[in-house]
């Protein structure tokens, strides 16, 4: 009886599933976003929305989706990878052509390393605000 519900449920409202984001839409946020710095884990920049008119100042912690690969210490997009917890003295290049990218010392297990890190190939503008896999803008399910 509750699955013939359910069923009718989901054939009724067809068109409430909403549309889930592919990895595409995680990237190349600075494109349309200016100003961009950042402050320890956090990513701060004026994007645009979809019209195009407006924008405002927005943050993102990387900490949702940032993370180090523990053999080579690496920043690595990573789920929840609480970058923060291994590195610090964040800056950003914001002069080359692949766009923003953020470097950091990292450490672990008693090693220490210089990493960088492309924002673009993570961090996407979505109508405004800024998102990436695992962060702001995780997948939607369903
Ligand atoms: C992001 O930018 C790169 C380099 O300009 C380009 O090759 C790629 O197609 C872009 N991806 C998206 C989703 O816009
Ligand atoms: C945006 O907000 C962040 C966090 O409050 C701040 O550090 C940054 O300076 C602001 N950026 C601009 C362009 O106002
Ligand atoms: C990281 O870079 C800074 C500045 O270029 C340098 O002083 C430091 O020695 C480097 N650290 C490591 C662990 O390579
Ligand atoms: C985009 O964001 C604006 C507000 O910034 C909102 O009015 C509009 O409905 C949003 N559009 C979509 C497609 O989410």
């Amino acid at each position: 009886m509750i699955l013939v519900v359910f069923l009718g449920w989901l054939l009724a409202f067809p068109a409430m599933a909403l549309p889930s984001k592919t990895d595409e839409d995680y990237k190349n946020f600075s494109k349309t976003c200016k100003n961009i710095g950042v402050d320890s884990s956090y990513v701060s920049a004026e994007c645009l929305d979809i019209s195009g008119l407006h924008s405002k100042n927005q943050t993102l912690d990387l900490d949702m989706c940032v993370g180090i690969d523990y053999t080579s210490l690496d920043l690595t997009w990573a789920i929840y990878g609480k970058m923060s917890g291994y590195c610090g003295h964040c800056q950003l290049d914001l002069d080359q052509p692949e766009g923003p990218i953020l470097s950091c010392t990292c450490a672990w297990s008693g090693s220490k390393a210089n990493s960088t890190l492309t924002l673009d190939d993570g961090i996407g503008n979505n109508n405004g605000t800024l998102s990436c896999n695992g962060g702001a803008g995780m997948p939607t399910i369903g």
